[in-house]
């Protein structure tokens, strides 16, 4: 039995389309910053059959049983096992848990078979459950390679300045997402911008990952943003047009760009679906909470800071 804890984590620069959607090839690559309070439990032991619970009772099994017969697959048949899955993701949050999810899966399931492998292999692997979770092994920074093919596709860890960054996680709600990710990529491509979209994906990668590096989080937020808001306007501009927005994602968007107006450091990014994560540094944390409190006295507010890698017990 082997129980691994993986960390969510949040796109600066999105993964919003995919090149094989079998394998989960994206077509940009991506960068993310992992949280410390957004977290995945998993347990894996050998069973006679495939079963799931999510936070102690039965849970819908079709994703993660799809992706057991993946690692088959890839690994040789194992019989089946036992999986007993817990989120802890602040209630007030409402951030989805796939990427925590499907990598604790991948490092609890392989080391249950006996298995010690490199992240690299991992994340390839945990790619195939939830394209984002590629990206859920390593702490504070990672990019995630879109490669070619299954084996050059993986995320790594990403030696930057994590000291800083703060994340605000604004809960507009708890719903589940009408369009799921697949749903929303596939339409997304259809935009007649979306060449371009994926063109300046990758100018952004060098330059925020320069930001990064000089500690610059005004030059980081701000490429974060336009990534994010080009994301959701090619959702926008879909042949089937959509939007994850209600009207207090835009509320909210327009407040944060208020704010920055008036010298604070405050820039959003926002994932599929209607929160908004506001990043900032620690410093400014405090004067964040206490505005959006005034403005927003209804939504929950979580403050995240970076968080560690995959563990094992
Ligand atoms: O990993 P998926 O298939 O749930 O897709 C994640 C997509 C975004 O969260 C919107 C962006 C990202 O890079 O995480």
């Amino acid at each position: 039995m082997v129980t691994a804890t993986a960390h969510t984590n949040i796109a600066l620069i999105k993964y919003w389309g995919k090149a094989d959607a079998t394998l989960n090839l994206p077509t940009t690559s991506s960068l993310s910053l992992t949280l410390d309070d957004f977290y995945t439990t998993t347990t894996v032991s050998r069973a006679d059959k495939d079963t799931f619970t999510l936070n102690g009772a039965p849970a819908d099994g079709t994703r993660v049983f799809q992706f057991l017969d993946m690692l088959r697959g890839e690994l040789g048949d194992f019989g089946g096992v036992t999986i007993d899955s817990v989120n802890h993701v602040p209630t007030s949050a409402g951030l989805a848990s796939s990427a925590s999810a499907f990598a604790a899966l991948t490092g609890a399931a392989t080391r249950e078979l006996g298995l010690d492998l490199d992240t690299a292999t991992l994340s390839r692997l945990a790619r195939r459950g939830s394209g984002s979770a590629s990206r859920s092994f390593f702490a504070d920074f990672a990019l995630w390679h879109a490669g070619h093919d299954d084996a050059s596709s993986f995320a790594e860890s990403l030696a930057l300045p994590a000291d800083d960054i703060a994340m605000l996680v604004v809960q507009v709600s708890a719903a589940k997402k009408s369009i799921g990710s697949t749903l929303g990529m596939q339409r997304a491509q259809t935009a007649p911008t979306y060449a371009d979209w994926v063109a300046k994906s990758a100018a952004q990668l060098n330059d925020i990952q320069r930001a990064l590096a000089n500690a610059d989080l005004t030059k980081a937020g701000e490429i974060a943003e336009v990534n994010a808001l080009a994301m959701h306007h090619l959702n926008e501009t879909a042949r089937e047009p959509f939007t994850y927005f209600t009207a207090e994602t835009r509320a909210l968007i327009a407040f944060v760009q208020q704010l920055r107006q008036q010298g604070v450091l405050a820039f959003v990014t926002i994932d599929a679906g209607p929160n908004v994560k506001i990043i900032t540094d620690r410093t400014t944390v405090p004067t964040l909470q206490t505005a959006l409190k005034q403005a927003f006295p209804a939504l929950p507010v979580t403050a995240a800071y970076p968080g560690g890698g995959i563990t094992y017990a």
